[in-house]
């Protein structure tokens, strides 16, 4: 990783996605003296103290720091890939707790070695996990991390008894909390 260790007061994080996760760590970044610019076209609530840009590109090109929050659709699969990577201007840090798809890892692998990035730290990748083989396996400045962003003890709890809850749900015949398949129920009905 880079030996430099600099302030964080002033410095920019962009968010992609700024829904529950990307607020939050808005928040955050904010109460310790980040500039934070979000980039969301879907988000009508948007969060205070967060600069709204409305392009991706304008809220990367001075980022110190990029963050992804966004779900992976078929618009936005390899969203961070050779093209974008090529209007960056500061050099920065990528973190990826979202969705592996989001990333184009040779294209990452690449600004790394060529200087367009500082340094990446990737929870999710595609394919995962990682490939043994992989260059950022042991590539001195990425940090790779096996999904595990949302664990905690209390958070793995929550999570099997929610997903218990939904299924006890389905199975009295009431409607679903999180359904992921909205259109088919709506066909139904
Ligand atoms: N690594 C982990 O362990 C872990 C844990 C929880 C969630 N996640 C992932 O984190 C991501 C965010 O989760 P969340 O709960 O905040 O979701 P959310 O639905 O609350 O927020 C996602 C936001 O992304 C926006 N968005 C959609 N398409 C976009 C695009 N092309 N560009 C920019 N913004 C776009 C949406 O408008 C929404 O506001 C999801 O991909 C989720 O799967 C990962």
């Amino acid at each position: 990783m880079p030996r430099e260790v600099f302030r964080l007061r002033g410095r920019r994080l962009a968010l992609v996605g700024v829904g529950q996760i990307g607020a939050r760590l808005a928040a955050r970044a904010l109460a310790v003296g980040f500039e934070v610019v979000g980039y969301d076209p879907y988000l009508a609530d948007w969060p205070a103290g967060v600069e709204r840009a409305g392009t991706l590109e304008g809220a990367l090109a001075e980022a110190d720091a990029i963050s992804l929050h966004a779900p992976l659709t078929e618009e936005n699969r390899g969203l961070v890939g050779e093209r974008l990577l090529g209007t960056l201007r500061r050099r920065p840090i990528l973190v990826n707790t979202a969705r592996g798809g989001l990333v184009d890892l040779d294209a990452v692998t690449a600004a790394l070695d060529d200087g367009r990035l500082a340094a990446v730290a990737l929870d999710v990748v595609d394919p995962e996990p990682l490939p043994a083989d992989h260059p950022l396996r042991d590539h001195p400045r990425a940090i790779i991390t096996p999904h595990m962003a949302f664990y905690s003890v209390e958070a793995e709890q929550e999570l099997q008894r929610r997903a218990a809850e939904e299924v006890a749900r389905a199975l009295r015949g009431e409607p679903a909390q999180v359904p992921v398949n909205l259109e088919a129920i709506a066909a139904r009905a």
